[in-house]
C-alpha cells in the first residue's frame, strides 16, 4: 500500500457503500484525534494510529468467522482496527450472527473516540442484521490480562458466548 493511498473498491475488491462509509467515518475520527492528542509523549505512549487502508488490509486477513465473534482490541486508539474488522465481517456472505467487541484504551481522549467508533459499528451491524455488543475498558490491558489469566487457571470459563471476556478473534497494533 503506497503512502497516502485512499480507500477504493479497486484496492479491496467489491464492497458495499456502507463498508466504505464506516471506514471513512472512523478514519475521520482518527484524523481529528491525531490533531487533538498532546504531541509530546506520543512516541513514548506508542500513540500512532493505523490509517484505514492498512486497517482494512489487516481485517481482510481475519479467519472465517464463528457464528459469535468475540473480538479483542488490546490498545484500540480510536478503533480503526476493530471498526475495519466489523466492516469486513459484515461484508461476508457467511457473516456472524453476533459480534462482541472489547476495546482497551488507557488514553482518555482516545477512549472517547473509541466509544464513538463503537456507536458507528453498532449502526453498521444493525443495517447488516448482525447483533452487536461492545465495551470500552479504560484500563491497562496488561494488568487486566494477568488477572484474567489467573482467574481462568482457577476457574475455567465454560463457553465464549457466555463470557464477554473470552475471545476468539483479536486485532492489534501494539505500542
Ligand atoms: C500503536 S497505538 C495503535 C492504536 C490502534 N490499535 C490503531 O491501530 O490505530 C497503541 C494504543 O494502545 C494504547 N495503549 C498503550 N498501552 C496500553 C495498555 N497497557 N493498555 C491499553 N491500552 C494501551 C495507546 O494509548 C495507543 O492508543
Amino acid at each position: 500500500m503506497k503512502p497516502g493511498a485512499r480507500l477504493s473498491s479497486e484496492t479491496f475488491g467489491l464492497a458495499s457503500a456502507k463498508f466504505f462509509h464506516l471506514l471513512g467515518a472512523v478514519d475521520a475520527l482518527r484524523a481529528e484525534a491525531c490533531c487533538r492528542l498532546e504531541q509530546t509523549g506520543r512516541a513514548e505512549k506508542g500513540q500512532f494510529l493505523t490509517p484505514a487502508p492498512v486497517a482494512q488490509f489487516m481485517a481482510s486477513l481475519l479467519a472465517e468467522p464463528n457464528q459469535t465473534v468475540s473480538l479483542l482490541d488490546a490498545g484500540a486508539g480510536v478503533g480503526s482496527l476493530f471498526a475495519s474488522a466489523v466492516a469486513a465481517l459484515c461484508e461476508r456472505a457467511d457473516r456472524p450472527e453476533r459480534i462482541h467487541v472489547v476495546a482497551y484504551e488507557v488514553e482518555p481522549l482516545l477512549a472517547d473516540y473509541a466509544e464513538e467508533a463503537l456507536r458507528l459499528c453498532r449502526l453498521h451491524c444493525d443495517g447488516a442484521g448482525v447483533a452487536f455488543s461492545s465495551e470500552v475498558r479504560r484500563t491497562d490491558f496488561l494488568r487486566d490480562a494477568v488477572c484474567l489469566l489467573e482467574a481462568d487457571l482457577l476457574n475455567p470459563s465454560p463457553r465464549i458466548a457466555e463470557d464477554p471476556l473470552r475471545f476468539n478473534c483479536a486485532v492489534q497494533n501494539p505500542p
